[in-house]
């Protein structure tokens, strides 16, 4: 959190399973084209918040999995673990908190009495999160009886259900929408509120993240009929809550736009020629650089000589890049060397983008930019820590120019080839 001097333009707070990622898009098209949107026009005022469900353990298995980006902020098993930046270091003091009227062992031992729960795996368990599967009815009887049970043996509990199947029984104190607040409060105390909140979500858990005072929300056109039940005797009177027409990712930018809380149009969607850049954006010039080099690898531009034209055109002619590998050239040489890769990735599910992204002005016409760099081929992935220089120069199509790049493997993801990461 400690990122920004200022207030955050903009924090979305997102739900990950079927709300940022679409397990139906085996291409995570959406997901790759909000997160170029957010690296080149948001990340570097505003900040990502994903709340999900998942444990820990669970959430690390889908970072693998998926094209994810990493969050500012990660809240995870239903608002019970709050951790902050890439290092993922916990909030102890919300913990500690949440172990007010609760006893995990008495909440094993009530809910083993009903016999319609059965247990979710260990992995999804945790300190403040006693998970099962249940179906509807069978979950309506546990909600009607279950707190009060509870409350006899002095314990105050929250239940949960979500996609017909998942009920959670939580401490009262939690929650997506509790955990939601509690950042809020934290940001507003340390005097930075945010300019606008935008919180995104799927299912049932998400459910209290659109009662939280002030925020503007988004029902992905894919949400399930508990969160739209919901709505609709809960929210249905307030502007700030959207059900938007659009699957997952493509229905937050779609929310992005219909509140008008900046620009919504990812570099991924862009077509080529890319019209001339009307401000200086360091940021965005990176992105779009990567996405180009993606769509070359993959063989998906209509007019491969004019994109060697436009990738000369903002990179000095005596500029270097050094590869992972520590081999040096010049960026004109390695753009040359692209002619001959035109689509060679093709059919090889190749993806390229960009995370942690960080630009610092170096006096008053230069940028240093940061970022990891990942290249995804088939099932496996390789990422370069990336540092690359630009300078002002207003004559280009983008205001700027690329002098440096180099690049240096990030632990246990180098790939063997000097086929990878010829930008
Ligand atoms: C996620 C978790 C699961 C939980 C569900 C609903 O799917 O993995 O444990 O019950 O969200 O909150
Ligand atoms: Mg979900």
């Amino acid at each position: 959190m400690d990122k920004l001097d200022g207030s955050a333009r903009l924090v979305i707070v997102s739900d990950l399973d079927q709300t940022m990622i679409d397990h139906d898009d085996r291409e995570n098209l959406s997901l790759l084209r909000f997160e170029a949107l957010w690296e080149a026009e948001f990340s570097q005022d505003s900040l990502l918040v994903f709340s999900t469900g998942r444990t820990p353990i669970s959430y690390k298995g889908l970072r693998k999995e998926k094209p994810l980006i990493t969050p500012d902020i990660t809240i995870m098993s239903v608002g019970t673990v709050i951790a902050y930046g890439e290092e993922m270091i916990r909030d102890v003091g919300w913990e500690e908190y949440l172990d007010n009227n609760w006893d995990r062992n008495i909440v094993v031992e009530e809910t083993a009495k009903f016999s319609q729960l059965k247990p979710q795996p260990e992995r999804n368990q945790g300190p403040h999160k006693v998970s099962f599967f249940v179906d509807k009815q069978g979950a309506q009887e546990v909600i009607d009886s279950l707190p009060q049970k509870l409350e006899k043996r002095g314990l105050d509990v929250k239940i949960v259900y979500s996609s017909g199947e998942a009920l959670d029984v939580l401490p009262q104190g939690a929650g997506k929408g509790q955990a939601l607040v509690y950042l809020l409060n934290t940001l507003n105390s340390n005097g930075k509120p945010p300019n606008n909140t935008l919180v995104c979500g799927d299912s049932g858990n998400d459910a209290e993240l659109f009662s939280v005072p002030s925020v503007h929300g988004i029902m992905v056109s894919n949400a399930q009929e508990e969160l739209l039940q919901w709505y609709e005797e809960n929210a249905k009177s307030n502007p700030k809550i959207i059900h938007a027409t659009e699957r997952c990712a493509a229905g937050i930018m779609q929310a992005i736009g219909h509140f008008k809380l900046g620009p919504n149009v990812s570099a991924r969607d862009l077509e080529f020629p890319y019209p001339k850049a009307d401000a200086i954006k360091p940021a965005e010039v990176v992105v779009k650089f990567y996405v180009l080099y993606e769509k070359w690898r993959r063989g998906e531009l209509p007019n491969p000589s004019s994109v060697l034209q436009y990738l000369k055109s903002i990179t000095h002619s005596n500029g270097i890049i050094i590869h992972p590998s520590g081999s040096e050239r010049s960026l004109h040489a390695s753009i040359d060397a692209l002619s001959s890769c035109y689509g060679d990735k093709q059919g090889n599910k190749f993806r390229v983008w960009v995370d942690r992204l960080v630009t610092s002005p170096i006096g008053t016409s230069n940028w240093l930019v940061r970022f990891d760099n990942w290249e995804k081929e088939g099932g496996a992935r390789n990422c370069c820590r990336t540092t690359l220089l630009l300078n002002m120069k207003p004559e280009t199509p983008e205001g700027l120019e690329l002098t440096h790049i180099h690049k240096t493997w990030v632990e246990g993801h180098s790939a063997g080839s000097e086929n990878a990461f010829i930008l």
